[in-house]
């Protein structure tokens, strides 16, 4: 299948600490990959180079055949990001946060209607959509601010940590919104650390440690290459 994103020897210093030491991989269309690995590993620098947030210090990376460094509005028009520590106006209602969100990425009134209905039918916060951000919990926040990530129809979503600090429920919500929107043919890159979640989310995954990519495939091929039962004991096994 066609490739969508490419990241090719992708490195990126912060003074002296090279936090991304030279990572390839790509994410094909209607993909759910992510890149799994522990604290410190590179996963949040990765998503935040590729969503044009911060500069990368060398290598390639290209969307739909789009070069990064030299058209990075292509990838800002299609590629939506929610941030892993993301908050959202604690004053604004929800349905306010959405309408002043979709009022600014949509180019025209009607446009501005179905993003609003769109991140609506996706945050599922029934009433509660009307009151302010500040009363709503941790889940809350995430669904509708994956809401406000989805709502324009991205073609490839960038998703940092999307379940962390969820509860089960909650999680598995926001596992079915992603995987109902990549059947519809979204490309989804997402980080997580919890690989026995993964497992059953994603397509293919890349291990990360260290800022380097230790291997990647599809849970099955990684399972059976290294003989384990799990992609934990599947990290464990790439780490020697
Ligand atoms: N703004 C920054 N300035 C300096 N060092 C940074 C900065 N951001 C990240 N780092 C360092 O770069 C490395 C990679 O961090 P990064 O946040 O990409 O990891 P991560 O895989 O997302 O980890 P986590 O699972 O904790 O979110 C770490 O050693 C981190 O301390
Ligand atoms: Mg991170």
């Amino acid at each position: 299948m066609e490739a969508i994103l490419q990241v090719k020897g992708l490195r990126k210093f912060y003074g002296k600490l090279e936090a991304l030491q030279g990572i390839d991989f790509e994410v094909r269309k209607g993909e759910i990959f992510a890149l799994i690995g522990p604290n410190g590993a590179g996963k949040t620098t990765t998503l935040r180079v590729i969503a044009t947030l911060l500069s990368p210090s060398d290598g390639e990376v290209r969307f739909n055949g789009f070069d990064l460094k030299k058209n990075p509005e292509k990838f800002r028009e299609r590629i939506s990001y929610l941030p892993e520590e993301a908050g959202a106006y604690r004053n604004l209602k929800g349905l306010d946060y959405l309408k002043f969100m979709a009022r600014f990425y949509a180019n025209s009134r009607q446009e501005v209607e179905t993003f609003i209905q769109r991140a609506v039918s996706i945050a599922d916060l029934g009433e509660r959509i009307k009151e302010k951000i500040g009363t709503y919990s941790k889940g809350m926040v995430r669904k509708l601010l994956l809401g406000r990530a989805l709502m324009t129809s991205p073609q490839l979503a960038i998703l940092d940590e999307p379940t962390s600090g969820l509860d089960v429920i909650n999680a598995l919500e926001v596992r079915e919104i992603i995987k109902k929107f990549a059947a519809g043919g979204l490309s989804v890159l997402l980080s997580s650390h919890n690989m026995l979640e993964i497992e059953f989310l994603s397509h293919r995954v890349a291990l990360i440690n260290k800022g380097q990519i230790l291997d990647a495939g599809s849970p099955e091929e990684l399972k059976a290459k290294y003989q384990a039962s799990n992609l934990e004991e599947v990290f464990r096994r790439a780490l020697r």
